[in-house]
């Protein structure tokens, strides 16, 4: 909201100064430690640069305080202020405005209950095109363990298709699965001696993690394991079809038990792709920059490409083993080219830890050198390590063993507490708490920073976890439905002389900041700005919520606190869907 407000005094201080409103827009931002009990709305640019007479050269030059109080305040004197700016002040070069509380309130609430589920995603200028975006997470292997990593992946991915998706864009969600390499060889083999039909339809990742364990155990005292495994992938890499059947009954029984975990974390794909198919392409593409003279033969007689001009980090990109069969790098470019020529991709987003930057960047290079401008449209989203996710049978080997321990472990915890409601489906409670518990821990740091994941903190309701969000919303579901006012009843009657409390009038100021925070993690591509938002949210939720009593309250007073409640509400869940979490009426 304060969206309207702020475009109203961006074009005031566009006409003051000569400059664009949508250039000034989004510079206009909540001053959050603005003084005591004022609303205001700062104009955080350095004031030089309002200025349209201005020398650019004089933009670089330190900023001289004076200079640029005098000029701030020759622009507030340029500003007549309408009537729900009650003051223009300037501090250090900075324009503050202070807004009338009554009316940002009013404001607020309607427009929360005006847009509902669109509410923070209002298209700012400039940026209201709809785009093609791919995003690529998730990404596990097959036949090896689901990690932390991959989880993260997972997490990070599906908010930002969330979020790219909310503000209007054309979003496609690909899983990329790991399927390629001498494993499938040892898996082929090895199921001969260690497969379970039975157990392999019932629980085909763990079966087959299983398989491949035991045959890379047996292969040590036998040696010729790993020759015909070697000898079953080259046939897969020829293209022999009893091979390749039984690596696709593989990969299709995985994929059909990775959908059922993907469900339980509220994750969904558009696509699942893999990298075997792409390794013919890879041949190809082998093929074509041998015969552009990019790729040189090394003394390991690996194929290479030197990229020491656009990728000094990473200067040698290796493309071909020395048996000429592709790597993880061809086929990823080979799977670039297919993306770009199937979604003609604006963007193209790979969620993937920091320990593959050097592979991304080869990526980027190796395309560039092919000439190949989608390279600047590819952005690695790279984040950090998780510490410690264990469940308690010691490694956390499967996705679906950390989702149960959660779930649990919550449903312990549910049982110990007296507070907590009779549920009539305790299990499916537990399981959304557990869920959104992970989520929350994994997205409110920055994304590249290690963590530890501890289960004790991540599961309690105190303190800044997913559990304190659900039990907020919960909260707020349960004052409106015990003080029913319908859903439909107008705003025109509410007195908002009403909500003059300052945690009221906190809480409504806060609201109207959501759009900024969904803004700053599209822009830094950083789910915690949003996180963090809704966790200082619950908090005034939680003040509000102590303070301003609905039961007992005169009618009109009631009234005004719901519409209130309900847009908190509103906006609390909003963000929570964008994190990825079901928010629950009950708990
Ligand atoms: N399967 C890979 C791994 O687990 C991650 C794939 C990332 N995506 C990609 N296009 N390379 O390490």
């Amino acid at each position: 909201m304060t969206f309207i407000i702020r475009k109203l005094i961006a074009r005031m201080v566009a006409d003051a100064t000569a400059r664009s409103e949508d250039a000034i827009l989004p510079l206009l931002t909540p001053a959050l430690k603005g003084k005591k009990n004022s609303l205001d709305l700062k104009l955080g640019l350095s004031v030089t640069s309002l200025n349209s007479d201005e020398e650019d050269g004089s933009r670089s030059k330190r900023p001289d305080f004076n200079v640029l109080n005098e000029k701030a305040m020759q622009i507030a004197k340029k500003i007549t202020c309408p009537d729900h700016v009650q003051n223009i002040s300037v501090e250090k070069g900075v324009l503050y405005f202070s807004l009338d509380p009554l009316y940002v309130i009013k404001q607020v609430i309607q427009d929360v209950s005006e847009q509902q589920g669109h509410y923070g995603y209002h298209p700012y200028p400039g940026n209201d095109g709809k785009l093609n975006i791919i995003v690529e997470y998730s990404s596990p292997n097959i036949a090896k363990p689901f990690h932390a990593g991959h989880l993260r992946s997972t997490l990070i991915g599906n908010f930002f298709a969330n979020l790219q998706e909310r503000l209007g864009h054309n979003v496609t969600r690909i899983n990329y699965l790991g399927d390629w390499g001498t494993q499938f060889g040892i898996l082929g083999v090895g199921f001969q001696d260690f497969g379970n039909e039975e157990k392999l339809r019932m629980n085909p990742i763990q079966h087959l993690y299983e398989v491949y364990v035991a045959t890379n155990k047996a292969a040590q005292n036998d040696p010729t394991i790993w020759e015909r495994a070697k000898d079953l992938f080259r046939r897969m890499e020829q293209g022999d079809s009893d091979a390749l059947a039984m690596r696709h009954r593989f990969q299709n029984l995985s994929i059909a038990d990775y959908k059922r975990t993907y469900q339980r974390l509220g994750v969904h794909f558009d696509e699942y792709c893999s990298e075997s198919q792409y390794s013919s392409e890879a041949q190809n593409l082998i093929n074509t920059l041998r015969d552009g003279n990019l790729l040189t033969t090394s003394k390991r007689g690996t194929g290479d490409i030197n990229l020491s001009d656009v990728c000094p980090r990473f200067p040698i990109a290796t493309l071909a083993k020395s048996d000429g069969s592709s790597l993880y790098l061809t086929r990823d470019i080979a799977a670039v080219l297919d993306r770009r020529k199937r979604h003609t991709f604006d963007d193209m987003y790979y969620v993937v830890d920091k320990g593959q930057e050097g592979h991304f960047e080869q990526l980027k290079g190796v395309l560039r050198k092919m000439d190949q401008d989608c390279f600047q449209r590819i952005h690695h989203i790279k984040f950090g390590k998780v510490l410690g996710m264990q469940s308690r049978k010691g490694t956390a080997v499967f996705l679906t063993d950390i989702l149960d321990e959660a779930r649990d472990r919550m449903l312990h915890n549910m049982t110990q507490t007296s507070t907590t409601k009779e549920q009539e489906d305790p299990e499916r409670v537990a399981e959304i708490l557990g869920v959104s518990a992970i989520i929350l821990q994994d997205l409110k740091g920055s994304v590249i920073t290690d963590y530890k994941f501890e289960w004790d903190r991540v599961l309690t309701s105190q303190g800044d976890t997913g559990v304190f969000l659900q039990y907020s919303h919960a909260r707020l579901c349960s004052i409106e439905e015990m003080n029913s006012i319908p859903e439909s009843s107008s705003h025109d009657d509410i007195d908002w002389n009403l909500l003059c409390e300052p945690e009221a009038v906190q809480l409504a100021w806060f609201i109207s900041h959501y759009d900024v925070a969904v803004r700053r993690a599209a822009l830094e591509r950083e789910p915690k700005a949003v996180a963090q938002y809704l966790l200082q949210l619950g908090h005034l939720i939680s003040r509000a919520n102590n303070k301003l009593k609905v039961k007992g309250s005169p009618a009109d007073v009631q009234r005004a606190r719901l519409g209130l409640f309900r847009s908190a509400r509103i906006t609390l869940a909003n963000g929570m869907k964008l994190l990825g979490m079901t928010p629950l009426t009950q708990m």
